[in-house]
C-alpha cells in the first residue's frame, strides 16, 4: 500500500487508487453507521476527508469513538467525493488508532485566541492558522538562501557566543559557567577571569562584525541565525531571541546596499507568493483582508528613499499626534516610523543619513561631520524591518569614534585589523526575519512567527 501525504494525494488526485496516509483527526462527524473524518498531517492547509463505515471490524470500537486530535492511520480507495466542499475523499478500508488524544485535549473545532494558543505552543501548530505560520517561515528561510545562492553570495556561520556588544547598546545576556550561587558574595566584584572563556561572555546580538572578517577575504557573504537581546520592550515586534539574516559586501557602499536590500525583500515577498499561496488565502481570509493588497504593493512600487533630515521636517509639518516629540538629533520611535509608512507614503520607505550620535560605531561617517551612511527600511504595519549601513573602513576614523564613546580598544584589535590590512569600503544590513513573517502573513504579534518566542518573563517550552 502506497504511503501518501495529503500534500500529494490532494494535487495528484488519483482516483481509483489504493493509498495509506497518516495523521491527526481534526474534527469528525457521525451519520448513522458513516463517520466523517477530516485527516491532517500538516503537510499543507487542506485536510483530507476519510469515510469510514459500518465495515471496519473496529467501527463501533474504536473508529465511532474517535477523538480530536488523535493519531491514525488510515488506508483505502481515494474516490471522487459525491458532496461538495471536497473534490476526493479515502473510503477506508482500515483505520488504525496510533495515538489516542484523551478527552480533554484543548484544541476544539471553534477558533481560539492567539493568546490562548501561545499557552499551549506545543500544540497550537496544529492549527490552521499557525500551521500555515509555519510554512510560510519554513519557505521564507528557504527563500533567504536561495536568493543568496543566486547572487553568489557565500553563507558564513558566525558565533552565538560573542566576547562584544556589535550594537552597543548593552542589552546582552551573559554566557557563564561560575556557579551563580558563589557570586557576588559580600559585594565583591565578579572576577570573569575565573570564568570559562576567561573573559566576559554573552550570547550574540548581531553576527555583522564577524560577517565584515569574511566579507573582506570572500567578497560577498551573508549570515542567517539566532540573536539575543535582553532589552525589556515587551512589544508586538521584539523577542529576546530572534533570528537575523546579515548579508556584508566588499567593495560596496550604501547605496547598493540599499539596491540589495530592496531586492531581497522583494524577492521574498514574491516567493511567498509563488511558493504559499494556500496559506497565504487563508491569512488573507481571516487574518487580514488587505494582506494581498498589501504584498502586491510591496512588489510594484520602487521604495521611496529619503534622509533623516527629510523625514524629520515632514514629521514636524505634519504637526501628528505624538507621544514622543519629533526634534533633529533624536531617534524616531515606532509612531513615527509608522506614521511615515501608513499615512504619509503608504508603501515601504528607506530612511537614510541618521544623525551620527544615535547610531552604533562601526557605521561610516559622512562628511558633514554630524550623519552616517545609516539605512533603516520601514514597512506599513511592522515599522522598521531592515537595519543597515555602509561600515567605517578608514582606521583613524573608527579609533577616534571607538574612543569617544569609551570603548575598550583591546577588545576589537581584530575588527580594527579589518582595517590595517587591505581595508576596502564595505556595507551590509539585518532583516529581523521575524518581522517579514510577520509582513507576509499580516500577523499583528511577532509572538506567532516564530515556534516559542522568548520575551521578557516568558521563555515556556
Ligand atoms: O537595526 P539592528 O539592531 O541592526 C543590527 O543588528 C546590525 N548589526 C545589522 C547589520 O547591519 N548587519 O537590527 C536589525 C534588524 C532590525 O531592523 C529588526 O528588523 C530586527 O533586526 N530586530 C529585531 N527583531 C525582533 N526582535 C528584536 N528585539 C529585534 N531587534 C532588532
Ligand atoms: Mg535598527
Amino acid at each position: 500500500m502506497q504511503y501518501k501525504r495529503v500534500i500529494e494525494v490532494m494535487t495528484e488526485k488519483a482516483v481509483g487508487f489504493q493509498l495509506e496516509v497518516r495523521g491527526w483527526v481534526r474534527s469528525c462527524r457521525d451519520s448513522k453507521e458513516v463517520t466523517f473524518i477530516d485527516l491532517n498531517d500538516g503537510s499543507c492547509l487542506a485536510s483530507l476527508q476519510v469515510v469510514a463505515d459500518g465495515t471496519l471490524a473496529n467501527y463501533v470500537d474504536e473508529v465511532k469513538r474517535l477523538s480530536n486530535g488523535s493519531a491514525i492511520i488510515v488506508s483505502g480507495e481515494l474516490c471522487t467525493s459525491p458532496a461538495s466542499g471536497q473534490a476526493v475523499e479515502l473510503r477506508a478500508a482500515s483505520l488504525k488508532v496510533v495515538g489516542w488524544a484523551q478527552e480533554e485535549y484543548p484544541l476544539q473545532k471553534k477558533r481560539h485566541s492567539f493568546e490562548f494558543l501561545r499557552e499551549i505552543a506545543h500544540l497550537r501548530p496544529r492549527t490552521n492558522s499557525l500551521g500555515a505560520v509555519a510554512r510560510i517561515r519554513s519557505a521564507l528561510s528557504f527563500a533567504v538562501h536561495s536568493f543568496f545562492k543566486e547572487r553568489e553570495f557565500f553563507y558564513v556561520h558566525t558565533p552565538i557566543i560573542s566576547t562584544g556588544d556589535c550594537e552597543g547598546a548593552g542589552e546582552t545576556f551573559t554566557v557563564s559557567a561560575l556557579n551563580l550561587k558563589n557570586l557576588e558574595k559580600g559585594g565583591e566584584k565578579i572576577d570573569w577571569r575565573q570564568d570559562f572563556f576567561g573573559r566576559h561572555a554573552n550570547l550574540t546580538v548581531s553576527g555583522q562584525l564577524e560577517a565584515e572578517a569574511y566579507a573582506l577575504a570572500l567578497g560577498r557573504v551573508y549570515t542567517f541565525g539566532p540573536t539575543f537581546r535582553a532589552e525589556n520592550s515587551n512589544t508586538s515586534r521584539h523577542l529576546a531571541e530572534f533570528w537575523m539574516v546579515e548579508p556584508e559586501m566588499a567593495f560596496c557602499d550604501i547605496n547598493d546596499d540599499i539596491d540589495l536590500a530592496e531586492a531581497f525583500l522583494k524577492y521574498l515577498v514574491r516567493y511567498a507568493l509563488d511558493h504559499c499561496m494556500e496559506d497565504l488565502a487563508l491569512m488573507a481570509n481571516f487574518i487580514d483582508k488587505e494582506l494581498m493588497l498589501r504584498l502586491e504593493t510591496v512588489l510594484s512600487k520602487d521604495f521611496v528613499r529619503l534622509t533623516y533630515s527629510e523625514a524629520v521636517l515632514l514629521l514636524t509639518e505634519a504637526k501628528g499626534d505624538f507621544s514622543y516629540q519629533v526634534q533633529w538629533g533624536a531617534d524616531l520611535h515606532s509612531e513615527h516610523e509608522r506614521f511615515l509608512t501608513e499615512q504619509v507614503f503608504k508603501q515601504p520607505i528607506v530612511v537614510t543619513d541618521y544623525p551620527l550620535a544615535i547610531k552604533p560605531f562601526y557605521m561610516r561617517a559622512n562628511d558633514d561631520g554630524r550623519t552616517v551612511a545609516a539605512m533603516d527600511i520601514l514597512f506599513p504595519g511592522i515599522g522598521e524591518i531592515v537595519g543597515g549601513s555602509q561600515r567605517e573602513e578608514r582606521l583613524d576614523r573608527l579609533v577616534a569614534r571607538m574612543v569617544s564613546l569609551g570603548m575598550g580598544l583591546d577588545d576589537y584589535q581584530w575588527y580594527l585589523d579589518l582595517r590595517r590590512y587591505g581595508s576596502a569600503p564595505h556595507a551590509g544590513f539585518g532583516l529581523g526575519f521575524e518581522r517579514i513573517v510577520q509582513f507576509v502573513t499580516g500577523m499583528k504579534n511577532i509572538r506567532e512567527v516564530i515556534p516559542f518566542p522568548r520575551t521578557p518573563g516568558s521563555a515556556d517550552f
